[in-house]
């Protein structure tokens, strides 16, 4: 049986494709419950921790809705820097502190491997929130959710993804969940910005199409799929390198005349200047379904985590 009771979310490479699609099968059932405007009761009794050591709109707040939704109750220090870790306390020790007052800790660190770390100290499981330029595994359920919703399917897609594919994390573990179907990757960065080669040898020993460009144009043209991303400018050591590279794609709805009349653009969100606004009324651009189909998602990983 499939199950994911008791384990820790922490990158998107530790699922295996019956647990992706169980989380799947169990979102869909959430979203048509709360479409419904059912109340539901699966967690009553639970409380949740949420712990951000960086900025956070929807990830804090679709999971803390989400815990809501299923009945349970939320903790939460959103700026986790004004927690006692501004006193020096080691996030072991944060983390073993937490657990004696919540049954599952979500994450959100600025250091790669945080969320493997706190593991390491806790005895309840950890959500992974986003680990610096590292992981974000419950985005990449999320996003793949909203790729099958607007797509209807998801083998043999062509997903171009663009923008600073070194340090978004959204991206890595995109782009790992989805080595899990047919797919065809399209990787659209600056030469400074490219996918890791970890990920993209990782990528070809399943057997998955990988293809790197600096070119937007051929993106639109050809993909299914366009993921969009942020330069991450909180991960440059130097600033003009950032002022440099910031402007490198800018997708607007002249730019999208090119594209297949059925494609899905997305975006985790926050934007800054990479889609236009004139994007945003195009039946293609789902970024806003996106980051609303992070309820169901988070429901689903909650409640087959704690049950
Ligand atoms: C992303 C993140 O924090 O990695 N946001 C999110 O969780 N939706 C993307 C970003 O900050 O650019």
């Amino acid at each position: 049986m499939i199950t994911l009771s008791g384990k820790d979310v922490l990158r998107a490479d530790q699922f295996a494709k019956p647990e992706i699609e169980r989380v799947l099968e169990v979102a869909a059932k959430h979203e048509k419950a709360l479409a419904a405007g059912k109340t539901l009761s699966t967690l009553r009794g639970k409380v949740l921790a949420t712990l951000f050591f960086e900025p956070s709109t929807r990830t804090r707040l679709s999971f803390e809705t989400a815990m809501l939704r299923l009945g349970g109750q939320v903790i939460s220090v959103a700026e986790a820097k004004t927690s006692s870790a501004a006193k020096g306390e080691s996030l072991a020790d944060t983390i073993r502190t937490v657990e004696g007052y919540a049954d599952a800790i979500v994450l959100r660190h600025p250091e790669t491997g945080a969320a493997e770390e706190a593991a390491r100290a806790a005895r309840v499981p950890i959500l992974n929130a986003g680990d610096g330029a590292g992981q974000h595994p419950t985005q990449s359920l999320l996003d793949l959710y909203t790729i099958k919703k607007e797509q209807g399917h998801v083998d043999g897609l062509r997903v171009a993804l663009v923008g600073d594919l070194k340090n978004g994390r959204t991206v890595h573990s995109l782009a790992d969940v989805l080595s899990n179907y047919g797919v065809s990757f399209l990787f659209v960065a600056p030469a400074a910005l490219r996918m890791p080669t970890a990920i993209v040898e990782r990528l070809q020993a399943k057997g998955i199409s990988v293809a790197e460009t600096d070119d937007l144009g051929e993106a639109i043209r050809t993909a299914d799929v366009l993921y969009m991303t942020r330069i991450q400018k909180e991960r440059f050591a130097d600033p003009a390198e950032y002022e440099r590279l910031k402007g490198a794609y800018i997708l607007d709805r002249a730019a999208l005349a090119a594209a297949k009349p059925s494609i899905t653009v997305m975006h985790p969100l926050p934007r800054v200047n990479e889609i236009a606004l004139d994007v945003d009324d195009l039946p293609g651009a789902a970024y806003f379904r996106q980051s609303a189909n992070g309820v169901p998602v988070r429901m689903a990983l909650l409640s087959l985590v704690l049950e």
